[in-house]
């Protein structure tokens, strides 16, 4: 078997704690499995602007384009707060996004069933839920130009982004998500704002096309739904969804909110894919959905499971190990139903561990 290139970006607050948690999954892999799972770390976000004065060098996105998975744990923090934008954590990430043309993030919420009482959420409404969000990750807002903050007159200033997609880009998302929806229960709600905004008109026009153009996709039951219904159906009947495709703002927002039913944010992990290119090869970035989470940073507090679940859609998505992927999640799950809980799902009769304590916890439970 090929040797395997991983790319740990371990970043800021919270990541290089739950990083060594997934790197002692990746190295028990290693010795017991035999995977050859082979891993470089480096600098990224306002670690790497600290050492480099850039939140990513261009060497690290080179190492980062031609590895198997680039694992990232999370960037930012107020440290860097008041650099310049080009300057600051999250430009690594979008650099990261953009350059390496990772256009698709599936972020899957999955409540498992010891969490269903750690959500705010009434246990009925979230009890087995498991729904996959598909959130365009290189267009939109986040990269339309123009965009800046310009004087006008009156010495007042605008704040000046631009919410673009074009027909293309809408199609391959969108195929992506109907994709997943085969291998799933073959329902895919899009949402956007076509009630308001001309780019979301298309979103909704170019994914009922791509659907009724193909005898396959024609399985599937397509439902349109506008992005601040979308909001309000989560929290309201979050199980009628089952793949959710949208755009790379109300993706953001979406994910966090789906986020909570899962228990914890700490819970979700996520995966952006590329294109396949000629050799049939994608590049794909795996991370955590939370941030860097600077309040705990360095208290042992932060949960390593979103995190370790990422490795897991790594092994999954990139390197051909579905086996392995399973695995880790049934660690986990074990691990949950023995009562241990990092602070963000602590519940009363629970047993309190650290970051650490979590990350071994899980370990210990593959060898079973
Ligand atoms: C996410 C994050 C990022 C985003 C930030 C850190 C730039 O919130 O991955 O959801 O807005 O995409
Ligand atoms: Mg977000």
């Amino acid at each position: 078997m090929a040797k395997k290139n991983i790319l740990l970006l371990a970043g800021d607050g919270i990541g290089p704690e739950i990083m060594a948690e997934a790197k002692k999954v990746i190295d028990w892999f290693n010795i017991h499995k035999k995977l050859d799972l082979e891993y470089s770390e480096e600098l990224a976000g306002g670690a790497s602007y600290d050492e480099n004065e850039t939140p990513l060098t261009d060497d690290v996105l080179y190492k980062a384009m031609d590895s198997d998975a680039v694992l990232l744990g999370a960037v930012g923090g107020p440290k860097w707060d008041n650099l310049e934008f080009s300057k600051k954590p999250e430009r690594a990430l979008l650099r990261l996004r953009k350059e390496m043309r990772l256009f698709a993030n599936l972020r899957p919420a999955i409540c498992f069933e010891e969490l269903v009482s750690a959500s705010t959420l009434k246990p009925e409404i979230i009890a087995g839920l498991d729904i996959l969000i598909v959130r365009e990750l290189t267009g939109g807002i986040y990269f339309g130009e123009p965009r800046g903050i310009e004087p006008i007159e009156n010495g007042e200033r605008k704040g000046i982004n631009t919410h673009v997609y074009t027909s293309k880009e809408i199609r391959r998302v969108a195929k992506v998500a109907f994709d997943l929806a085969l291998k799933r229960n073959k329902k895919v709600t899009s949402a956007d704002k076509s009630n308001v905004m001309e780019a979301g008109l298309l979103w909704k026009e170019e994914v009922q096309a791509l659907h009724d153009e193909s005898s396959v996709y024609k399985n599937i039951q397509l439902s349109h739904m506008l992005a601040d219904n979308c909001a309000m159906q989560l929290v309201r009947n979050p199980k009628q969804f089952d793949v959710i495709v949208t755009d790379n703002l109300f993706g953001d927002m979406l994910s966090d909110e789906a986020a909570m039913l899962t228990g914890s944010l700490g819970m979700l992990p996520s995966a952006s894919l590329s294109e396949k290119d000629k050799n049939g090869r994608i590049r794909s970035m795996y991370e955590p959905c939370h941030g860097s989470a600077p309040d705990i940073a360095g208290k042992a507090m932060a949960n390593p499971i979103a995190m370790i679940l990422s490795f897991a859609m790594a092994l999954k998505y990139s390197l051909n190990f579905d086996k392995e992927s399973n695995m880790i999640e049934s660690a986990i799950k074990s691990v949950l139903k023995d009562g241990l809980r990092t602070a963000d799902i602590m519940e009363s009769g629970k047993k309190k561990v650290t970051t650490s304590e979590m990350g071994d916890a899980i370990v210990a439970k593959l060898k079973k």
